[in-house]
């Protein structure tokens, strides 16, 4: 099932999302939501979707990676590089409208999997980018409060923040 994304200022999008214990995990709720949140994304074209932008404030995302969709529940970014890149992003949540954003280059994630088990993973490049802009998702935190320079759709930007 395809869900609804929220889009900014929707102010549902600053809550921070609710640790899911593993019995909450492997619910049949959360499992259905898992599926439906990696459908969401592919059909959305995401490189990435957090749960809090289908308006459910449970603290994981989905990621689209070479080896398929992975989901990472209570994810903890444990080590970040001292080195920094800058890069474009946008968000399927600020449609229109993309920033450079300086993050760092490499980072070690901890989180659980879709089956509630413990996985710690080191990302580099693009991967590193796109886990940190959903981490920072399930903290309420938007690419856009973090750019410093909106390089398209800064029309889009202004009239959305005088809403
Ligand atoms: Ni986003």
């Amino acid at each position: 099932m395809i869900l609804p994304i929220i889009k900014y200022p929707n102010k549902n999008l600053r809550k921070k999302s609710q640790d899911l214990s593993k019995e909450q995990i492997l619910s049949p709720e959360t499992q259905g939501f898992i599926v439906n949140l990696i459908e969401t994304m592919f059909k959305e074209d995401g490189l990435g979707l957090a749960a809090v932008q289908v308006d459910k404030h449970w603290n994981m995302f989905a990621v689209a990676t070479e080896d398929g969709p992975m989901v990472f529940i209570n994810p903890k970014i444990v080590y970040k590089s001292w080195l920094k890149e800058t890069d474009e992003e946008g968000c399927l949540s600020v449609p229109g409208v993309y920033g450079l954003v300086k993050r760092p280059k490499t980072v070690i994630i901890k989180a659980l999997d879709r089956n509630g088990n413990k996985l710690s993973m080191k990302a580099k490049g693009l991967f590193a980018r796109v886990l940190q802009h959903e981490a920072d998702h399930t903290q309420g935190v938007l690419f856009i409060d973090k750019t410093n320079k909106i390089t398209r759709g800064d029309d889009v930007l202004r009239e959305l923040n005088t809403k």
